[in-house]
């Protein structure tokens, strides 16, 4: 039977907190408890300040507990791509911020003494297609990184490929065990955690800003860091620049040793491959078979994909022991926003694409700089304000007409049924009741969860995702359960019921 659950989440014991019920006052308040939250709070108690970090649910459970765990420079084949887009000197900061923050994460566990499976070692992109490695290692190099022209037989994947870049000396860890010692110090340290507090406000009051929670409590601080994956409600228009995309992926045990080496293939379908330390020498996690947040029809096919290049590869018939999914998001031009939101008191960082392990901790330090008034060496290249390139330009109108559309659209899809009764154990979707689309969802136990199907964010029509029993929207991202509470931003509200 395999578990809807990341490996990590299931595998650690995240400590947990309160509910905010008091009104606090605090020199720094970070919104979020995911990694950049959580790095972003622990670098800025250090400086000596007054640190309250509010997270809407559980401290992280949401996309940084569903990660890969790879914290490495290599993301895929971007440096030759970078070069060509942005130059040579902002490859050269994204290059080397990426860089020191593998090592940075690695002196934080060290200092901090947590135990999260910490491992280094070699880190393999792939081609099986057209992707032009021999320049990708050839820039990488040029930028300073320990990237080299590798053999793909080195990578232990038993696969053909074209060619492969080998980066020396990368990270691995247990993302969850890592979140988990990062609040444990922050609050040992007298850092306040509340939990179960989503902010659903934000404003400037006098040189400071007041925070409100959904239960109408108050924080006062004299800074605000916005860290929820995507800046909630319409802080800085960010929801209008950056599109979310959901990855999936599955534990399995092989019946061979699994390569111990981390694995991307550069060509699509992305697969990233690394070993599974919890599931002994044969573990083996895969993630992939990414798409558009909301923007497909049934995600148990995504699982599926990855199951089936397992078996395809291995000649085997595998049952994950784990599944999981969970969503980032990316820019028009490739690169994180991390610093002053523009119209907004906030400072944020958002746009990870998918490599928020090493992105979110160089966007903890800039974050930290930010707030002290010093100088960061990576201010320019994850500039918050840029609007960007031409090419951008055309991205975000394409993106945004996009979901126009998705809005015009949604309620003339196909209704599943006529009434709830219709509703199977297990299943969910829009159902006409009453001449209403309603969205159903019938759990395990039999209890029928209705809601209405239009995103509290800004109205846009919801899908039912069956592979992950949770209501998604794909105009901006937003997650929610099934009782209609919000799992992930940028909408601060629950979904509302049919009766209310
Ligand atoms: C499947 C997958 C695999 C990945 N693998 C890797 C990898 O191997 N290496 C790598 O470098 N990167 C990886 N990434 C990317 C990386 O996981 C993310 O970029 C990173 O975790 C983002 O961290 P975060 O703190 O911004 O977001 P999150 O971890 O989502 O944290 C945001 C927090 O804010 C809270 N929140 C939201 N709204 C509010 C609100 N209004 N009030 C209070 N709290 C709120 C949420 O509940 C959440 O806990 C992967 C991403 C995916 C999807
Ligand atoms: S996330 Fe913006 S409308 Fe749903």
């Amino acid at each position: 039977m395999t578990i809807q659950n990341s490996v990590w989440l299931g595998t650690a014991n995240l400590p947990r907190y309160d509910v905010l019920d008091t009104d606090q006052e605090t020199d720094v308040l970070v919104v979020g408890g995911g990694l950049i939250g959580l790095t972003t709070a622990i670098y800025l108690q250090q400086e000596g300040l007054g640190v309250v970090l509010l997270e809407g649910g559980r401290i992280g459970t949401r996309t940084s507990g569903n990660t890969t765990g790879k914290v490495t420079s290599q993301h895929g084949a971007i440096y030759a791509g970078l070069l060509d887009r942005h130059g040579r000197d902002k490859a050269q900061q994204y290059a080397t911020a990426n860089q020191e923050a593998v090592d940075g994460v690695e002196e934080l566990v060290r200092r901090l003494g947590i135990e999260c499976e910490l491992s280094r070692g070699p880190s393999f992109v792939y081609s099986t297609g057209d992707t032009d490695l021999a320049r990708e290692a050839e820039v990488a190099r040029e930028l300073g990184l320990p990237a080299h022209p590798a053999d793909p037989a080195e990578m232990g994947l038993p696969i053909t490929a074209a060619a492969a870049v080998r980066f020396d000396d990368q990270l691995l860890l247990h993302p969850a065990r890592y979140l988990a010692g990062l609040a444990t110090a922050f609050s040992a340290a007298g850092g306040r955690i509340f939990e179960q507090s989503r902010v659903t406000d934000l404003d400037g009051k006098g040189d400071g800003v007041e925070a409100r929670t959904a239960a109408g409590r108050r924080v006062v601080a004299r800074h605000a860091v916005v860290a929820t994956l995507l800046p909630f409600g319409t802080i800085g228009g960010y929801f209008a620049r950056s599109r979310p995309n959901q990855s999936h992926g599955i534990a399995v045990q092989l019946p061979v040793e699994a390569p111990t080496a981390m694995t991307i293939s550069a060509d699509a379908p992305t697969r990233s491959t690394r070993p599974w330390p919890g599931g002994g020498p044969s573990g083996l996690i895969v993630v992939g078979a990414n798409h558009e947040t909301g923007g497909q029809e049934d995600t148990n096919t995504s699982y599926q994909s990855l199951v089936d290049w397992v078996d395809e590869v291995w000649g085997t018939k595998v049952q994950p022991e784990y599944r999981w999914s969970a969503e980032d998001y990316s820019t028009p031009d490739q690169l994180p926003y991390v610093g002053k939101a523009p119209g907004s008191p906030a400072l944020i960082a958002t746009g990870m694409h998918k490599w928020g392990l090493s992105n979110g901790t160089v966007a903890a330090g800039l974050l930290r700089d930010t707030v002290l008034g010093r100088d960061n060496p990576w201010s320019e290249v994850f500039d918050a304000g840029r609007i960007g390139d031409a090419r951008s330009v055309a991205k975000l109108v394409q993106d945004n007409l996009k979901v126009g559309k998705e809005f015009a659209a949604g309620h003339l899809r196909r209704l599943l049924g006529p009434g709830l009764d219709h509703v199977e154990v297990g299943e969910g979707g829009l159902f006409d009741v009453d001449g209403k689309t309603v969205g159903a969802y019938t759990d395990l136990e039999g209890r029928l969860h209705t809601v209405v199907p239009v995103c509290t964010h800004l109205g846009c029509p919801l899908r039912w995702n069956q592979g992950d029993s949770t209501w998604d929207c794909n105009c901006h991202g937003s997650r929610f359960a099934p009782n209609g509470a919000v799992l992930d931003g940028p909408a601060t509200k629950p979904l509302a019921k049919p009766e209310d």
